[in-house]
């Protein structure tokens, strides 16, 4: 992988013809693939599950899948995903009483692992779990939907994301999800992140790979 991280979130793509849509992306120049698990219930939208992950490796994708899971309870998921070729699994802290010892299921089954923090939830839990984490992740709008507004509350957090990172000594991925665009990618990379979620942005251009050069060229004068 790069410095910098380009993950289109597949919410966004036509799911009617996803493993095509997925290796488009790939072959555009997107470093990973985000993968949103809704469960109408930790968040009002129903998506996709294990299966469709399984389905993507049988089609051949040997790029990062990112699990991004917006369901509760989170253990079961966990094992089903790692079974099912996810390469990093990510959480809610909220959406299960046990993050330490989920957090590390994901790493004993062979994935990274990450927490994902909503507009609102504060980052102290990650004082006593740093260790077990190779990713966060800053929500810039609130789970459940795409095409939602980048909200600019997100880069403060950013910034205090990144100097926990930078003073744990870890390598830890720091990553935001949502309403990330061409136009505001620099400003969100100089907060803090080099990881960077983005699905209508890329999934609703015409050419995936003008619209991902384009994000790399924001990037690369950072
Ligand atoms: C929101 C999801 C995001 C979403 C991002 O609940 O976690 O990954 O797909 O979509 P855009 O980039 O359209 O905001
Ligand atoms: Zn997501």
């Amino acid at each position: 992988m790069s410095d910098f991280v380009i993950a289109p979130s597949i919410l966004a793509a036509n799911f009617a013809r996803l493993g095509e849509e997925v290796t488009a992306v790939l072959d555009a120049g997107a470093d990973m693939v985000h993968f949103d698990v809704m469960d109408n219930h930790y968040v009002p939208n129903l998506t996709i599950g294990p299966v469709v992950c399984e389905a993507l490796r049988r089609y051949g994708v040997s790029a990062p899948i990112d699990v991004h899971l917006m369901a509760t309870p989170v253990e079961r998921l966990v094992e089903d995903f790692a079974a099912a070729g996810a390469s990093r699994i990510t959480f809610h802290p909220d959406a299960t009483t046990h993050v330490d010892r989920a957090l590390a299921m994901i790493r004993d089954l062979g994935c990274h692992a990450g927490l994902v923090f909503n507009p609102a939830t504060p980052l102290n839990v990650l004082e006593y779990v740093m260790e077990k984490l190779d990713v966060i992740v800053i929500m810039s709008v609130n789970p459940g939907f795409g095409g939602q507004s980048f909200l600019p509350s997100a880069l403060d957090k950013l910034r205090q994301a990144r100097q926990l990172v930078d003073a744990s000594g870890f390598d830890i991925r720091v990553q935001i999800d949502g309403g990330v665009k061409v136009d505001n990618i620099q400003e969100i990379a100089r907060a803090g992140a080099d990881t960077f979620v983005a699905g209508s942005a890329i999934f609703a251009a015409s050419d995936y790979s003008e619209v991902i050069a384009e994000m790399r060229s924001e990037l690369s004068a950072v």
